[in-house]
């Protein structure tokens, strides 16, 4: 009998364990997990059945990369394109984004077979010191590294000329776009969009968080992309959707989540994708199977999860001199802060004047801790990780 309640027990264990977490935080997730976006995907496989470039933006951790990769997905795209994604975000200069370009299409192209990798490095002619072949297999091989890049104008050219001539039609999504803008060569935009302009048979999805420099690049009259991309915002999913999936993956798994509880949740990130998602992720992952999960276990679990992460938090906040961080804490306990620079806000917070705030802002924004919204004429600030900025009112 003690041994039957044993295997019992070690078995209900085992399924517990195995039971898949549906909160993915991290790689492609799979359909049944992903949640919403329905209306966006639609309109992303119209607009390029249409023929129209996409512009995608939002703030960071919304969930464009998801989104890119579940347009890629959808059969109408799937069946009918080739498509390549690449995230150019380290990238600092041209010959950085032909490296970039030219390993996405060699890694895509690598499940199509030898026939069609050779098309592709026959084309390639700049590159030509970068192939080989497998001595095992004999299946040529693309090793590229900067240094053999001498001309990345002419390897543009020339992997645009391939996409060009592909079988298919391709789609190229080149997410954290906005770094073009920051390479030292000069006429990178100019350069990149007159190529583009002469394609006929591949399309450009161009993503980024990084508002300000986008609108920038392709709102104004005198930069080169302007007016070539059909443009999507991407908000946070509407709160009755994410709550009601939420709920649903839950019992999806035998478990059980108060509406309030899930409400709760998105609430605390204002749904920001990814904080919420997280959140729940380790909901389901730290919490008792078999309780029914509450606001307070919410709030058990976020405090833990900012527990887990205090370290780190710690270390960044360790290397921030006095300005910068007592400026820091003063915009996350605003959560929104705008006027920073006024007497008003200075004298709030017992900062030492506008111009120190100024001056720490701007080291802020270039380490990313800081990021900002324009409202009209002014600036308001945030904390770049929300999880960091509620870590930053807990502590201080
Ligand atoms: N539609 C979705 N369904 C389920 N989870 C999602 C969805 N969209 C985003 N997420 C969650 O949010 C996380 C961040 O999404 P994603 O990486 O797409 O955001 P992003 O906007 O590309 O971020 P970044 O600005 O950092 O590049 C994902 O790893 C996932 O946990
Ligand atoms: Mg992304």
């Amino acid at each position: 009998m003690i041994c039957i309640i044993v295997i019992f027990c070690v078995t209900l264990q085992q399924n517990r364990s195995m039971m898949e977490n549906p909160f993915y935080i991290t790689g492609i997730i799979p359909e049944p997990y992903f949640c919403d976006r329905e209306k966006e995907t639609l309109w992303m496989v119209r607009t390029l059945d249409n023929k129209a470039h996409i512009l995608l933006f939002s703030p960071r951790r919304m969930g464009k990369t998801q989104l890119i990769r579940h347009v890629f997905e959808h059969p109408a795209i799937k069946n009918s394109y080739y498509t390549f994604y690449t995230d150019i975000y380290p990238t600092t200069s041209l010959h950085e984004l032909v490296m970039f370009l030219s390993k996405e299409i060699y890694s895509v192209l690598l499940s199509k077979g030898k026939a069609v990798i050779d098309k592709f490095l026959a084309g390639i002619h700049s590159l030509a010191g970068s192939f080989g072949y497998d001595p095992l297999t004999g299946f040529p091989t693309f090793d590229v590294k900067l240094g053999d890049i001498h001309t990345p104008e002419l390897t543009l050219e020339e992997i645009f000329r391939y996409l060009e001539q592909a079988d298919k039609p391709c789609i190229f999504a080149i997410d954290e776009f906005q770094q073009i803008s920051q390479y030292p060569e000069k006429n990178v935009e100019a350069t990149l969009r007159a190529f583009i302009q002469k394609m006929n048979n591949c399309l450009f999805i161009y993503a980024g968080s990084n508002r300000h420099i986008l609108e920038n690049m392709f709102n104004s009259a005198t930069k080169p992309f302007y007016n070539s991309a059909e443009q999507l915002f991407l908000n946070s999913i509407p709160k009755n959707v994410y709550t009601s999936f939420a709920i649903t993956q839950f019992i999806s798994q035998g478990r059980k989540i108060s509406p309030e509880a899930a409400i709760y949740a998105y609430d605390l990130f204002e749904g920001h994708t990814y904080y919420v998602h997280n959140l729940l992720h380790n909901a389901f992952a730290y919490l008792d199977p078999d309780k029914l999960i509450e606001e307070a276990d919410i709030n058990k679990t976020l405090d833990d999860m900012l527990e887990d992460k205090g370290r780190t938090f710690a270390s960044v906040m360790n290397q921030l001199n006095y300005q910068q961080k007592e400026t820091l804490i003063a915009i996350a306990k605003e959560k929104e802060a705008s006027g920073v620079t006024s007497v008003a806000f200075v004298k709030k917070h017992a900062l030492r004047s506008p111009s120190s705030v100024q001056y720490a802002i701007s080291t802020l924004l270039d380490k990313q801790l800081l990021t900002y919204q324009d409202k009209g004429r002014t600036k308001i600030y945030s904390v770049s990780d929300r999880f960091f900025g509620m870590w930053i009112c807990k502590t201080y």
